[in-house]
């Protein structure tokens, strides 16, 4: 699905065509929407299509792998490769990625619907520029101040009266606010992803599995805008920024 308008000019670095794998596999319990969040209807879709409009869009992506939950294979349709992820979400892009066979794999959240591609084009061009890096990320510079709390953070919910206690508050100027894409080499990803279970049960992106296993990451500046669903809150806001931006009128913005 190519977009019928005007051909985008590409980064020029860019060279090789990257696959990407959408990891649809969560079962959204915490957006409480009783089913899968990836099927979750948004502005008149499933959650999951925003991303998949976007990875076809890109210019530097061929194939797309979609990891979905055990028994929801159908839900796509015909034409989107489609496999059964796993328990947690890199046992889902370590399922994806073994059908994916291109130097380079851009790995997304079906969570975050605001993905242009236009970000995708510009995170497969820099790391195809960087021959010395692993992978590279899609980041936010953190705007809020960051406290540091004395005692580890309570499950939701359960606050003790009082709360917690500040210990430090933590300089911001280093601080990014990690999301997805993350583009990696395929080769980098695979060898990060054979590790050990509890290693893939903490990890909560990629990269910081290619991190552990010494690959070197690099970061690249995106709009909060990219945002992840996660609660009904989230849901709202990303519905609104969409329908603006699907608005003939509506402001595309660029990430
Ligand atoms: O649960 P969370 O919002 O952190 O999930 C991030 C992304 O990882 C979501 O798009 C979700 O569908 C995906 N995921 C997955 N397989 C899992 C858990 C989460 O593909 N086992």
């Amino acid at each position: 699905m190519r977009s019928a308008s005007a051909p985008r000019r590409l980064p020029e670095a860019l060279s090789p065509t990257a696959s990407a794998v959408i990891a649809a596999a969560g079962s959204g319990e915490r957006l409480g929407a009783g089913g899968p969040k990836a099927f979750v209807e948004l502005a008149g879709r499933p959650l999951v299509q925003w991303s998949l409009e976007a990875f076809a869009l890109a210019e530097s992506i061929g194939p797309v792998v979609v990891a979905v939950p055990p028994g929801s294979e159908r839900e796509l349709g015909v034409g989107v490769a489609v496999v059964a992820g796993g328990e947690q979400r890199s046992q889902s892009v370590a399922a994806a990625l073994e059908e994916i066979d291109t130097e380079l794999v851009a790995v997304h959240d079906a969570a975050r619907p605001l993905v242009t591609p236009e970000l995708i084009d510009e995170l497969v061009a820099k790391l195809a520029s960087r021959p010395d890096a692993a992978g590279v990320i899609a980041a936010a510079p953190l705007t809020d101040t960051v406290k540091r709390a004395r005692e580890p953070r309570p499950p939701k919910g359960e606050i003790a009266r009082g709360g917690p206690t500040v210990a430090q508050t933590v300089s911001r100027d280093h601080l990014w606010s990690a999301q997805t894409p993350q583009v990696f080499r395929a080769a980098d990803l695979r060898k990060a992803l054979d590790t050990d279970p509890q290693r893939i049960a903490a990890a909560t992106d990629e990269a910081m599995l290619v991190e552990k296993a010494g690959g070197k990451v690099l970061i690249h500046p995106s709009p909060a805008e990219n945002l992840k669903v996660t609660t009904e809150l989230d849901l709202r806001v990303a519905e609104l920024l969409l329908t603006q931006r699907t608005r003939p009128e509506g402001r595309r913005p660029g990430c």
